[in-house]
């Protein structure tokens, strides 16, 4: 497991996202109330970025077919997706958001 920086306080405010590439995998990461979530940004069913799909508080609804998934736990919570996202901890250190994969 490493920490890998993604992005800085202050680059993505409250209800805000932003896509990441680490070693080429896309993380979308999200900006919740209570603090930063990362995600695998592809949606399980067919490939969709997360990232670009509509935040509904704690839960994101893919833009391609609209299943919803659990930011923080990665549950895919309605069909057509089924299987899970990948979740990683997520770190704040100084200004730095830092990822763990
Ligand atoms: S690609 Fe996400 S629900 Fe189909």
């Amino acid at each position: 497991m490493a920490l890998v920086k993604v992005a800085e306080l202050g680059e993505i405010p409250p209800g805000g996202r932003k896509r990441v590439l680490v070693k080429r995998h896309p993380i979308a990461l999200f900006h919740l109330e209570d603090g930063f979530y990362a995600i695998d940004d592809t949606c399980t069913h067919a490939e969709a970025s997360l990232c670009e799909g509509q935040l509904m508080g704690d839960q994101v609804a893919c833009p391609l077919h609209g299943a919803r998934f659990d930011i923080r736990t990665g549950k895919a919570l309605t069909l057509p997706a089924v299987t899970p996202v990948t979740t990683y901890p997520v770190v704040v250190q100084g200004n730095d958001i830092l990822v763990e994969v």
